[in-house]
């Protein structure tokens, strides 16, 4: 279906442009009013697949899970807010052991947040009451969030920090961007030489690590480009974490909750973390962060850390209810994540031996990013091709999401029908397809 743009449309712009502060908005002129399972409508009845689980949230379909619906009238009629941090309520408690079986042997304490900027705030904070060390170390093209203390770690873009420091004590290192590692090697004969970096200069030069709390890293780098790491990268940052009593914190805020096949991204590593945060898709739509820490890690004090939102009883309802679906489908969206990634991949590894304007096609799970170049050999980013794709699928019924300098998210919702997936996917070959001749055009 071809988007057509209305007054109606052109207006709410208008007046949102009035009162609204500036955020993260792209190119395209989507006025949303409802969703259903695979599909977003805009206030005039124009029709989208979605391609972007609306930001990683709606992993299991846009608005589509009805007990998730069902929880939340049902808690809104009874008590939506009990100031669960400074009282008791059963609700919080019964999502806290609901989410721990999800956990492995050891975890066991949580603490509800209403983000994911904040469940990493939260995990900052830990790493250095229980260690006593001040020190964090974060990756280049991570993304944490936009608080001080997450956005300390966060290193994507610059515009994300810039006037903002100055910072948190972070050291950032490298991380294993295989399509452009940093020391121009190839991966596996470069032996992970960003791991020596890490060992040599950061923790070998700049920061003691006897000083550092925490290592925080995002299994698969989502917001900076979804770069997918091997997997003996992050075996060794866990062996660095380990050889030095370092917290590694794994953020699966974007990653996590199946989006990559499993519930804990980290686990397609065989590696475990010692605080995991989780955030989007974990409310089901309702905001709701967590933080989830390692038993053997202990307690904090009292008043050391706390909020007023966290552990809100509509929040929660709809976050156990996207849980017991989660549970009572796990198979099913396990192979479904599997499944619907690789013939996603498949198909885009046809088009990139197509399309010039293709780099790289990389995922895991059915969290899949595609990098825009100028040219294969150059490799120069093209953030305007990218752009100009993002616009064109718009136009043609696809919702997507940038990320990076110059790659494309596909995180459509894991239950999206393969009749869907495929047409979302003819909608952007086509437009890959023409931004690729317009690049050669003006080469
Ligand atoms: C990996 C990761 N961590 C943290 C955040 C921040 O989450 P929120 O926007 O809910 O604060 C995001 C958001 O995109 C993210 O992708």
């Amino acid at each position: 279906m071809k988007f057509k743009i209305t007054e109606k449309i052109k207006s709410i712009i208008k007046r949102d442009g009035k009162v609204m502060m500036t955020t993260t908005r792209g190119d395209v002129p989507l006025v949303i009013e409802k969703g259903d399972g695979d599909f977003i409508y805009d206030v005039s009845g124009n029709k989208f697949i979605d391609f972007s689980s609306l930001i990683a949230v709606y992993n299991f379909g846009i608005n589509a899970n009805k007990e998730v619906r069902e929880a939340v009238k049902k808690q809104a009629d009874v008590l939506m807010h009990a100031a669960f941090t400074d009282f008791y309520s059963e609700i919080p408690v019964s999502f806290a052991e609901n989410l721990l079986t999800m956990f492995p042997k050891g975890f066991g304490k949580v603490f509800f947040s209403n983000s994911g900027t904040e469940a990493n705030e939260a995990a900052i904070k830990y790493s250095k009451l229980f260690t006593k060390r001040q020190y964090l170390i974060g990756f280049y093209n991570s993304f944490h969030g936009r608080t001080h203390g997450s956005l300390s770690i966060t290193s994507s873009k610059l515009v994300q920090r810039e006037h903002f420091g100055p910072f948190n004590s972070t050291v950032h290192v490298p991380y294993a961007y295989c399509y452009r590692c940093p020391f121009g090697k190839e991966y596996p004969s470069c032996g992970l030489e960003c791991v020596d970096y890490i060992k040599k200069n950061a923790l070998g030069k700049e920061v003691p690590p006897k000083e550092v709390a925490a290592i925080f890293i995002e299994p698969v780098q989502g917001e900076g480009g979804y770069i997918v790491p091997p997997k003996d990268f992050i075996k060794e940052i866990r062996n660095i974490a380990d050889d030095n009593g370092i917290i590694l914190v794994s953020d699966e805020v974007q990653a996590g909750y199946m989006r990559t096949g499993k519930f804990l991204a980290m686990d397609n590593f065989g590696v475990t973390a010692d605080i995991y945060t989780m955030a989007k898709s974990m409310g089901g739509g309702l905001p709701i962060g967590a933080t989830i820490t390692r038993s053997s890690l202990g307690d904090v004090p009292e008043g050391a850390h706390s909020n007023t939102y966290g552990g809100n009883l509509a929040a929660v309802a709809a976050a156990n209810a996207q849980l017991r679906y989660l549970k009572k489908n796990l198979s099913s969206i396990e192979m479904q994540a599997t499944e619907k990634g690789r013939i996603v991949l498949d198909r885009l590894n046809k088009m990139k031996d197509k399309y010039e304007i293709i780099g790289d096609v990389r995922g895991l799970g059915f969290m899949i990013g595609i990098e825009f170049v100028k040219d294969k050999k150059s490799k120069e980013p093209a953030p305007k091709e990218r752009d100009e794709v993002v616009v064109e699928a718009f136009n043609n019924g696809l919702v997507m999401l940038p990320c990076g300098a110059s790659t494309l998210r596909i995180i459509p919702p894991i239950t999206i029908s393969i009749k869907n997936l495929e047409e979302g996917l003819d909608i952007l070959e086509t437009s890959i397809s023409n931004a690729d001749r317009n690049q050669k055009r003006r080469s």
